[in-house]
């Protein structure tokens, strides 16, 4: 059995949590887009995890932990997230097989992205800063790009890395007036890349191909999410790599018809990181409360997270977009102490109720948000289990959302833990 996890509103949507909890039963989990721009919470009693590169199975040991070739990968982080899990006695060594064509994220990556950030002044993305979207550009461009497989043959990297530091430093002086780069400093740290990451550098494709044909449970891990899609999402305030469901095919090589189930995972409201239209984002009282609940605060880059109440309108959209089975909403007990609670089932654009989510950018720009408000609950839910003892409120909170998106709704959280969640269907 098959399964995806990936996340249906602007990114941390709580994927790190529901990975963890399905990796008990995988064999293997497969990171297929994005790179240290994602960041996954794990909390295992009082154990906090926080991941950028590594697979969230990371902390079971008897998952094997797959970096596809969509992921672009910093190896700085990586080694450091490698050795951060070696010293809370979780070891990687024999069970992480990166990809040979997955890009690299080096230094200059990291500063084009910074300086392309600080040059858009007010029109800025709101980037992570990770130098993800400066490393997809090279892989799309070709000539300029380093693959994880160029890391073992340090003498034509040298080369490669000559050409490219060039061509670097011409355009940020030219553009930024930054000062140039040095090879030698770039290679030097290419080489203690290698030493550290070469024992796990494969060809993942095969590897995965095999796992499929001897019957292993795979799990395959989304960063960012849907509406964060290169192609899909809110362009051009989306991230570069495709977040959505859609990513897995091209960035494992593995089709989607050997995918069983897709769970989609949301939040029981909204949150987004960076710049970019947000019709039911609620920059008022509301906001404030939901983000202080809820520590809604980015894993990444610690940046406050805006917020809004829940919009059925952009879920429907991205649960049809990633072929979603099911859903998992998460933080209902972050909700818990409101009168009442509003779902946005419709926009209203230039006058007209439109019931689906726009295309046109300028069109989503403008949307107002309509409302069916419900009542909302003031009991602690972190430490019910079962759903039977959910308040009748909840109860019809979910199934309002429910029948808004068209998916149902199969696991609810009540808190960050592990612990922390009720199946209304068995995994
Ligand atoms: P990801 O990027 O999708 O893995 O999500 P993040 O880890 O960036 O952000 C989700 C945050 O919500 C983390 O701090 C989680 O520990 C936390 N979290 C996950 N599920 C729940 C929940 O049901 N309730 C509460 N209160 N926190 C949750
Ligand atoms: P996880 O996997 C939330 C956002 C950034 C910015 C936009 C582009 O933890 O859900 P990038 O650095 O990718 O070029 O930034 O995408 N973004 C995320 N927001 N969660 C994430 O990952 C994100 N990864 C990128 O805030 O708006
Ligand atoms: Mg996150």
């Amino acid at each position: 059995m098959n399964c995806c996890v990936a996340g249906l509103q602007w990114g941390d949507e709580g994927k790190g949590k529901v990975v963890d909890i399905l990796a008990e039963k995988s064999d293997l989990v497969v990171r297929f887009n994005g790179g240290a721009n994602a960041g996954h919470t794990i909390l295992i009693g009082d154990q906090r995890f926080a991941l950028h590169l590594m697979p969230s199975g990371a902390v079971r040991t008897g998952c094997q932990c797959v970096i596809a070739n969509g992921v672009v990968v910093d190896p700085a982080v990586l080694i450091e997230e490698i050795g951060g899990l070696k010293d809370r006695n979780i070891s990687i060594d024999g069970r992480l097989f990166i990809s040979e064509n997955a890009h690299v994220v080096l230094d200059y990556h990291k500063l084009e992205d910074r300086l392309r950030e600080e040059a858009l002044g007010k029109n800025k993305i709101g980037t992570t800063a990770r130098g993800i979207g400066p490393c997809y550009c090279d892989k799309v461009g070709r000539s300029y790009a380093v693959r994880m497989a160029d890391l073992r043959n340090p003498e034509a990297l040298k080369e490669k890395l000559r050409k490219i530091v060039s061509y670097k430093n011409k355009l940020f002086s030219a553009l930024y007036n930054a000062d140039p780069l040095r090879t030698e400093e770039v290679y030097e740290k290419c080489l203690s890349y290698r030493q550290a990451l070469e024992p796990f550098i494969a060809n993942t494709t095969q590897l995965l191909f095999e796992a499929i044909q001897s019957g292993k449970n795979i799990l395959f891990e989304g960063a960012q999410g849907a509406l964060l899609d290169l192609d899909h999402g809110t362009f051009p305030y989306v991230t570069s790599s495709n977040a959505s469901a859609l990513g897995l095919g091209p960035g494992s090589g593995v089709p989607a018809c050997h995918v069983h189930s897709f769970i989609g995972v949301v939040k029981a409201y909204m949150t987004r990181v960076g710049s970019g239209p947000f019709p039911a984002e609620q920059d008022n009282e509301i906001g404030q409360r939901i983000r202080e609940k809820g520590h809604e605060y980015g894993t990444t880059t610690g940046r406050p997270r805006r917020c809004g109440w829940f919009d059925a309108v952009a879920v429907a959209y991205t649960v049809r977009l990633g072929g979603i089975t099911e859903v998992a909403m998460m933080h209902l007990d972050t909700l818990a102490g409101l009168d009442e609670v509003n779902i946005c089932r419709a926009y209203r654009i230039r006058g007209r109720e439109v019931n689906f989510f726009p295309g046109n950018q300028d069109d989503l720009a403008s949307a107002e948000c309509i409302y069916e408000t419900l009542p909302g609950w003031h009991e602690d839910l972190s430490k019910i289990q079962r759903p039977e003892d959910l308040p009748a409120n909840v109860i019809r909170y979910i199934q309002t959302a429910e029948s808004l998106i068209g998916a149902p709704i199969t696991m609810i959280g009540v808190g960050p833990k592990r612990s922390q969640v009720i199946y209304r269907k068995p995994v």
